[in-house]
């Protein structure tokens, strides 16, 4: 059997083992679904050993790291792809960065670099990919690499430019690495938080910049942001409770970006939230935490219907928003996936939604199939 060893971080206690666990011997030892009832028990499952079977998504991961682990990037690749790559580098750099390897620092920067080139190059496909479903992606590196995407769109809105930008998106991409393996956790568990876990969630921004400072990062602004991507204005936020002009902006627009990104992700315990309540959260309950402008700024440069949520049309044609149309946020472009009869387009017509029998009538969840070429639908390739 073709297996992959866990280490600490894989399983916890309290929450649904995703898959089941094997000994070096292939003898299954627990099915997926079992609840171990203490860390202790986890801790000695761990230590004695236990595999789990290797996926799909393991598979496509060894390949990517094979074929595209380097520090230059083809920039004439779908974005769809070159998501993986970002996924996949950012994933080795973190663990250089936990062994203390002072590489980190110039292969972070270098990564920073070519997400911002992809977010100015098709920032459409960089916002369609923080809102498609991605059900079987590792969390704790495709959710900073969306953090970042999102944070460089709100930068540019926002003027952030040069070394501050640059800073800014390496500081998204690390700021969780003080609880990277725990991350899954979280994202797997079904329970309320412990209180144990509640003070280690309030501690990460803290690790997270001491790990930076041990492989020799200075940058004052990364730091900061490091250590304020938690803080709200209204003074609530952790770990020092920072309000107004205490928090740097930079800090702020990882912050808003880290949770809008987060609300579009699903869940062990609830769904991808849909973007109007996201959007209407951030004026809601979360209207305290940011400053009027960047929510604004946010919830202007999305629209109602940001690119890569599915939508019915007046037609009842099924389509994925593609393109945002400059003074048009409610009528963007669509490309159409399904007919009213239920039936799958196989080239994707163009429909503009400022037409009324394209109208856009609703926004609706929908699962493309897993092999489906979304680099098609973007114009990244023909088949
Ligand atoms: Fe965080």
């Amino acid at each position: 059997m073709n297996v992959v060893k866990l280490v600490r971080g894989d399983i916890a206690e309290n929450t649904e083992l995703p898959w089941p666990i094997f000994d070096a011997n292939d003898y299954m030892l627990y099915k997926a679904g079992h609840i171990f009832d203490s860390a202790d028990e986890v801790e000695k499952i761990i230590q004695r050993g236990v595999y789990r079977e290797r996926t799909l998504e393991d598979e496509n991961f060894l390949e990517t790291d094979q074929e595209h682990f380097s520090d230059s990037f083809n920039r004439f690749r779908s974005p769809f792809s070159l998501v993986n790559d970002f996924a996949s580098r950012l994933g080795h750099i973190l663990s250089q960065i936990e062994d203390g390897n002072q590489v980190g620092r110039e292969r972070i920067l270098k990564l920073a670099e070519d997400i911002i080139w992809l977010c100015e190059h098709d920032m459409d496909a960089a916002l369609a990919i923080i809102h498609l479903p991605s059900n079987h992606k590792r969390y704790s590196i495709y959710h900073p690499v969306h953090i970042a995407m999102l944070s460089s769109l709100l930068a540019i809105r926002m003027n952030i430019n040069g070394e501050n930008r640059l800073s800014m998106i390496a500081a998204s991409l690390t700021a969780n690495i003080g609880m990277r393996n725990f991350q899954e956790v979280l994202q797997r568990q079904c329970i309320p938080i412990t209180e144990k876990q509640r003070k280690r969630i309030q501690n990460h921004p803290l690790k997270s910049a001491r790990l930076l400072r041990k492989i020799g990062i200075l940058d004052e602004v990364w730091l900061k942001v490091v250590e304020q991507h938690h803080e709200q204005s209204n003074g609530k936020g952790y770990p020092n409770g920072l309000s107004g002009s205490e928090i740097l902006l930079e800090s702020s627009i990882v912050s808003i970006a880290d949770v809008y990104s987060a609300m579009m992700s699903k869940r062990a315990d609830r769904k991808a939230i849909n973007v109007q309540d996201a959007l209407r959260e951030f004026f809601t309950e979360k209207g305290g935490a940011y400053s009027e402008t960047l929510s604004l700024t946010l919830i202007k440069e999305l629209g109602i219907y940001p690119p890569g949520t599915f939508v019915r049309l007046a037609n009842d044609d099924i389509g994925i928003v593609v393109k945002r149309l400059i003074g048009r946020s409610n009528n963007p472009i669509v490309k159409s996936v399904q007919n009213a009869e239920g039936e799958k387009y196989t080239a994707s017509p163009v429909r503009d939604t400022g037409f009324k029998k394209y109208q856009i009538m609703e926004s609706i969840f929908y699962q493309l199939p897993e092999d489906y070429n979304l680099g098609i639908i973007w114009g990244y390739s023909k088949k």
